[in-house]
């Protein structure tokens, strides 16, 4: 804390410059290597000294934090200089929270871009009985062409302006929304204590297992808990044999996908994905999930993880 009485002297013009090379130098080795790249290799592609990245960023986590805060940040700064439309994906994010440092408060996921896409699909953390989504925005015009295209681009009954298809919420599944969204909030502080017990029962040096990473920045809503181990498939296994379901989300990378074939992307063009969808594991999570399951899943998580070193251990002896 500053004492009081002192002036608030701005920072030199080169400390600011160093500042800004270690974030843009961050942004690029976490994206080639994972966060788990090296902060030296952060310091050489910045070319400034190791001391000089501590003195900005005392922690890896506060370099983390500081490159991905900003990304977040620019998204709209970007969308703003070059007029594009920033867009949310929401499906998984009914209720999560994100501090924006420009507005100076919370905003709730669904109320940063010009609209955002909501998913009702029964798994989701408010889930309808069949198909159904939303979409929410403040601008009256996209609303009043987005209520236009679902329902066979209508302007009032027969009256087509444009070409539009048949997306209409029907009644019974908003009726169903309807009672479960007096539940969401409850269900959420839920998600949000399954997901730090997780974080208790699975935390710890030894083990090759990535936890999610939750900033200060965010409130998650935990729609999925996802892990990272090197082992995946061998730790699905046994946990298949324990009784315990897992999910891969998801398994093949967007450019990868047979659908995108004409884009002309192939494997090594985006390694992070690609190394995450080889690596991610979504553990059971739901509000509904007790302590004494998560203590379960954790018991038999860690068994797998440390049956690896013995394992490899074996092979080399053998
Ligand atoms: C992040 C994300 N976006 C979009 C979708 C698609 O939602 P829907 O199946 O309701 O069209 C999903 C559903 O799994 C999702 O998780």
């Amino acid at each position: 804390m500053r004492p009081s009485g002192t002036t608030t002297r701005k920072p030199r013009a080169d400390a600011i410059r160093n500042r800004e090379r270690v974030l843009e130098a961050a942004k690029a080795v976490f994206s080639a290597g994972g966060a788990e790249a090296s902060l030296e290799a952060v310091a050489r592609s910045a070319g400034v000294g190791i001391g000089t990245l501590y003195r900005h960023f005392p922690t890896r986590e506060a370099l983390f934090e500081a490159v991905y805060r900003r990304e977040v940040q620019h998204l709209a700064d970007l969308a703003e200089q070059y007029n594009l439309i920033l867009l949310e994906d929401a499906c998984q994010a009914h209720g999560a929270d994100y501090f924006s440092e420009r507005d100076g408060c919370w905003k709730r996921a669904g109320s940063m871009g010009m609209a955002a896409a909501f998913s009702f699909y029964p798994g989701k953390n408010l889930g309808a009985c069949g198909e159904a989504g939303a979409v929410t925005t403040n601008d009256p015009e996209l609303a009043r062409k987005i209520r236009m295209l679902r329902d066979h681009g209508q302007i009032r009954k027969y009256y087509h302006e444009v070409e539009g298809y048949n997306g209409r919420l029907d009644a019974i599944q908003a009726s169903i929304l309807l009672i479960k969204l007096k539940y969401l909030d409850d269900w959420t502080l839920r998600r949000r204590k399954a997901a730090s017990r997780y974080g208790e029962l699975l935390d710890s040096p030894q083990h090759e297992i990535m936890l999610p990473y939750q900033p200060d920045w965010a409130q998650a809503v935990y729609h999925l808990f996802v892990v990272c181990v090197r082992n995946r498939e061998q730790l699905m296994k046994q946990l298949s044999l324990a009784g315990i379901g897992t999910g891969i989300h998801y398994p093949i990378p967007l450019h990868l996908q047979r659908a995108y074939n004409h884009l002309g992307y192939s494997n090594g063009d985006f390694p992070v994905s690609e190394r995450l969808s080889d690596e991610v594991l979504s553990l059971p999570m739901g509000p509904e999930l007790t302590a004494a399951q998560q203590e379960r899943v954790a018991e038999e998580v860690l068994k797998s993880v440390e049956l690896r070193p013995q394992l490899c251990a074996a092979a080399a002896a053998g």
